[in-house]
């Protein structure tokens, strides 16, 4: 069954990006000149989604707009003979069919995916988290993702090694490599935020998942977990130790927007390859490193 609808849960607070997510979804923090979140729903596009569920709360009201018309700017770029603004901005109303539903209370992660039960329906669906935006890659990675599911019929984990010391920030995977395939494994376990001992591999899900609807009653089953949130790990635990569960390598990069840190690297490698800024931000970071 090919994949048609996609989730991207922006509920969250936002609080390792403190004080720019204060008033700011940290979903909307420009990279160059390009909110985070429109990468996001520029891949689910580019991997043929067209219905997008966007988990919003209160002050992200920004994110709607932006995926709206704006009549007053457009006939201002109409005016002032910028064609070319004007398209790129109305095309960003077009990009796919956006709904939105707020998640009343942030009870996590789990519970936010748990809000799209019924857009979501009776089939499979990707999640594209709302603060990772994955560039570069042989294709879109929740492309890499559903073509993983097309071929197994089973939820997929998007994944990726992390530091060693890294690890009890994200979740730990428990996996075995798949005969004759490459970046594919079978995914038995998964423990989130692990203490050292729990640790199973240095492998994590980041940032893509592809669900099968079965993922909802377990979900609503679920009990609040690590930090007191719903956690989405817990709830992919079980449906990995009752159906399986793929795990897939994906090619592209994953910068976390969730961490300052995170947010300069992705500047730092969209500017590099930005037609408009590219030579001159090049030569600025080369006088910078001269100095350090
Ligand atoms: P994170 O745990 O990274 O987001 O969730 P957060 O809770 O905003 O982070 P901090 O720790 O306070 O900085 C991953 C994604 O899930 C969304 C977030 O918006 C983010 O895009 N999320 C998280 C929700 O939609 N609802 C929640 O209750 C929690």
């Amino acid at each position: 069954m090919k994949i048609r609808k996609a989730v991207i849960p922006a509920a969250g607070l936002g609080t390792r990006v403190l004080p720019a997510s204060k008033a700011m979804p940290k979903e909307m923090l420009p990279i160059v000149d390009k909110p985070a979140i429109q990468y996001i729903v520029e891949e689910a596009v580019a991997s043929g989604i067209t219905d997008i569920l966007i988990i919003t709360s209160r002050g992200k009201t920004t994110v709607e707009d932006h995926f709206d018309r704006a009549p007053e700017l457009e006939a201002r770029l109409l005016a002032s003979g910028k064609q070319s603004t004007y398209d790129e901005i109305v095309a960003i109303s077009k990009l796919a069919n956006i709904m939105y539903v707020r998640q009343k209370e942030t009870k996590g992660l789990g519970h936010a995916v748990l809000c799209a039960k019924a857009f979501v329906g009776d089939e499979p669906f990707a999640v594209l988290y709302g603060d990772d935006v994955v560039i570069g890659g042989e294709k879109p990675a929740c492309r890499e993702l559903c073509e993983a599911y097309e071929k197994y019929g089973l939820s997929v984990a998007g994944i990726k090694p992390v530091e060693r010391d890294q690890i009890s920030k994200y979740c730990s995977l428990k996996i075995e490599s798949m005969d004759g395939e490459d970046q594919l494994y079978r995914v038995t376990d998964m423990i989130e935020k692990p203490m050292p001992a729990q640790v199973m591999s240095n492998y994590s899900i980041l940032g893509r998942v592809v669900l099968t609807p079965d993922i909802f009653p377990i979900l609503e089953k679920t009990a609040p977990g690590v930090n007191g949130e719903i956690q989405l790990t817990d709830a992919m635990r079980v449906l990995a130790r009752k159906q399986g569960m793929v795990g897939k390598v994906y090619t592209g990069t994953r910068y976390d927007m969730g961490n300052k840190f995170g947010i300069l690297q992705a500047i730092v490698q969209v500017a590099l390859e930005h037609p408009e800024v590219k030579d001159q931000f090049r030569d600025y970071l080369k006088q910078v490193a001269e100095t350090l």
